[in-house]
């Protein structure tokens, strides 16, 4: 069947309809993919009718092509892996016996367009990038959907070239100049805030997760181009590049889940990186693929009716680059 290419918003973003469970296989094809997936900003979505009935292995090959599948990241996890393969099952699904088999975060739902844009006063939809408090952290994602509702669940993209490119000179010249700090104890004490009961860092654990530094304009190893980057739940500060944390500092941030003010940096950036002219609202379709590179996107996830519908997605984790 011929293909359909079409963009999703300029030059970010591009959508490829009438896609077969065999073009996936073909070289050709992957190329062709990756290429459309560096050029359009790292965001790329397949369409097509028999890919509802892809198999988790035909899924796990199709990812290789556009890195590491990542095997480490399911700690406490093991029982949303689909097939026991490093795929996490995302969603509100349960097995024959009524145990729930999938990751599942509430988050509201779009109630129109508007709410794609970051609200600073409720600070929702949850921007960000993922895992900057890894040492690598991933290079994109891969999401699959298997079910999906009739409405709601959409993922929002955000592209973090342009937004950078549209800053005035000066701004750029600023944040080039600093880096974020993420700290993976930070991330889970913030999250125990306002979810009592998820399990914190004990000092151990701690001392072996130092701080991960990234820098907020981060240049792709691929295109070449600078984007902003490194807003995490994890980023507890922005400092400029190189400079000395104090423990007293890193204690208040890491124990008490506090964030530095320097993070508003950043943070105060998002509604004009989240406006309408470097967005994408990407509405599920059974057996849509989509492929995101975390290094020059920003994602966020909505909610949907869970109550009375199923929501089942698998996700991927892509660590270095194979190209
Ligand atoms: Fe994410």
């Amino acid at each position: 069947m011929a293909h359909k290419v079409s963009n999703l918003n300029g030059d970010f973003g591009v959508i490829i309809e009438g896609v077969s469970r065999e073009d996936l296989c073909s070289s050709e094809f992957r190329q062709q993919a990756h290429q459309l997936w560096i050029k359009n900003g790292g965001l790329i979505g397949l369409r097509g009718i028999d890919l509802n009935k892809l198999t988790s292995n035909e899924l796990m090959d199709w990812s290789a092509h556009f890195g590491d599948v990542d095997h480490d990241n399911f700690v406490a996890r093991e029982d949303k892996k689909v097939d026991g393969l490093p795929i996490l099952r995302i969603g509100n699904t349960r097995d024959e016996s009524g145990k729930s088999n999938s990751n599942f975060s509430k988050v509201p739902a779009l109630r129109n367009d508007n709410d794609m844009r970051y609200n600073p006063k409720t600070r929702r939809p949850v921007w960000h990038t993922d895992s900057t408090f890894r040492r690598e952290p991933p290079i994109g994602s891969v999401f699959h959907c298997r079910k999906a509702p009739p409405s709601g669940g959409e993922t929002l993209f955000a592209d973090t070239r342009s937004s950078l490119k549209k800053l005035d000179p000066e701004h750029r010249k600023k944040l080039e100049e600093l880096e974020a700090v993420c700290s993976l104890a930070h991330h889970d004490k913030k999250i125990s805030l306002y979810s009592p009961g998820y399990p914190t860092l004990n000092e151990k654990e701690r001392a072996a997760n130092p701080p991960n530094r990234v820098p907020l304009v981060l240049h792709h190893p691929v295109s070449g181009e600078a984007a902003i980057y490194g807003l995490n739940s994890s980023t507890c500060a922005i400092v400029p590049k190189g400079e000395i944390i104090s423990a007293t500092d890193l204690d208040v941030w890491d124990l008490e889940g506090k964030e530095d003010d320097s993070v508003k940096i950043l943070r105060d950036l998002l509604p004009f990186m989240t406006a309408p002219d470097f967005t994408v609202k990407w509405t599920w379709q059974e057996g849509d693929i989509v492929v995101w590179d975390n290094r020059c996107t920003m994602h966020a996830a909505t909610g949907f009716d869970d109550k009375n519908y199923i929501r089942e997605m698998w996700r991927l984790t892509l660590l270095q680059s194979n190209s």
